[in-house]
């Protein structure tokens, strides 16, 4: 990655949400490599020797506080499950758009070097075209997801606030992970807890709609690598190596669990992503980045966890 030459001059790395699944993966990457973290969260990492600043952010006042002399600062933190955004609007929305607006505003008084910003693939999900890149024009009149809605409204704020006060950028978008510390309600983890327990395993909708899962060590390195100045005031792709549809994912984890279990289909959710063909050619070829864990191998790493505990 094209990173790697440049770290001796990346002083300090605030991760905003940096407890959550992709936040801990990404502190325990950059730690490795002597990047020193400052977690900012409503929950303690993991990892008891990273600074840790409790702050909510929805409180502005203490956000302008503590991002004092903030020079890296990635906006992870989010309501990320969207059964939770769909369920919990109100609260949901205040964190996803209300918080964000209020990081920006922090960043811009406290002159933040950049801004990281944590999108996702699920912006694409009304694209009429199965290919899509950063190019695509997103359908903002046909959004189905408020929480699709809330990414769709963070990246807007973000390049207003770039446009009228000059606060640098990275915006994001993620493939969907997995991996340790995943939400429970994310299908993987869902049908690998039910197979442990010899359920049977639901799949909603027909089973067809794929995914380019990226396991979250992934996210960690796309997170380094747009410290690269390259990834300055820019919208990047950063998605798994294969396309998995949901079905599949049904039975290699009944094949690796190895237990007889059935797999059902019921009602797809509302406004759930069907997957989209999500180039990563701009993240190559700008930072050198792409995904390394293959579906198969990264699976096969989930279970071996979730089965030591
Ligand atoms: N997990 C995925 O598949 C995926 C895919 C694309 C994009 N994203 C985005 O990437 C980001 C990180 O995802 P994740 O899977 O690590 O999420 P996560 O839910 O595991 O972590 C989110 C973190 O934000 C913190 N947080 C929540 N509300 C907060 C608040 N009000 N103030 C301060 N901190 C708060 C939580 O405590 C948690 O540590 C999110 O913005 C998510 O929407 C995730």
């Amino acid at each position: 990655m094209k990173i790697l030459h440049e770290l001796n001059k990346i002083k300090n790395v605030v991760i905003i949400g940096g407890s959550g699944c992709i936040g801990t993966a990404t502190c325990n990457y950059f730690t490795s490599l002597g990047i020193s973290v400052t977690v900012i969260d409503i929950v303690p990492p993991e990892n008891k020797d990273l600074k840790y600043i409790h702050c909510d952010i929805r409180n502005f006042k203490k956000l302008n506080e503590v991002l004092s002399g903030a020079e890296y600062v990635y906006i992870l933190a989010a309501i990320s499950d969207a059964n939770e955004n769909s369920n919990t609007p109100l609260k949901s929305m205040d964190i996803n758009i209300g918080g964000i607006n209020n990081v920006l505003i922090a960043s811009r008084n406290n002159k933040v070097k950049r801004i990281i910003f944590s999108s996702t693939v699920w912006v694409y999900s009304e694209c009429e075209k199965e290919n899509v890149d950063e190019n695509s024009t997103l359908p903002s009149n046909n959004v189905k997801h408020n929480y699709t809605a809330s990414k769709i409204a963070g990246e807007m704020l973000i390049r207003s606030y770039s446009n009228l006060y000059n606060l640098n950028y990275t915006i994001m978008r993620y493939g969907i992970a997995y991996g340790p510390k995943t939400n429970s309600n994310t299908a993987i983890s869902n049908f690998i807890n039910k197979a442990l327990n010899g359920e049977s395993i639901y799949i909603n909708g027909d089973g067809k709609a794929y995914r380019n899962f990226m396991y979250i060590t992934d996210h960690a390195r796309a997170n380094l690598s747009v410290l690269h100045k390259n990834a300055i005031n820019e919208t990047i792709n950063f998605d798994g190596p294969e396309s998995v549809s949901i079905k599949r994912v049904a039975e290699l984890v009944k094949k690796n669990i190895n237990k007889k279990i059935k797999i059902k289909c019921i009602d797809s959710k509302p406004g759930d992503y069907k997957g989209k063909n999500v180039s990563n050619k701009k993240s190559l070829n700008l930072l050198g980045w792409k995904p390394e864990i293959l579906f198969e191998v990264g699976l096969k790493k989930q279970i071996e966890i979730l089965c030591q505990k």
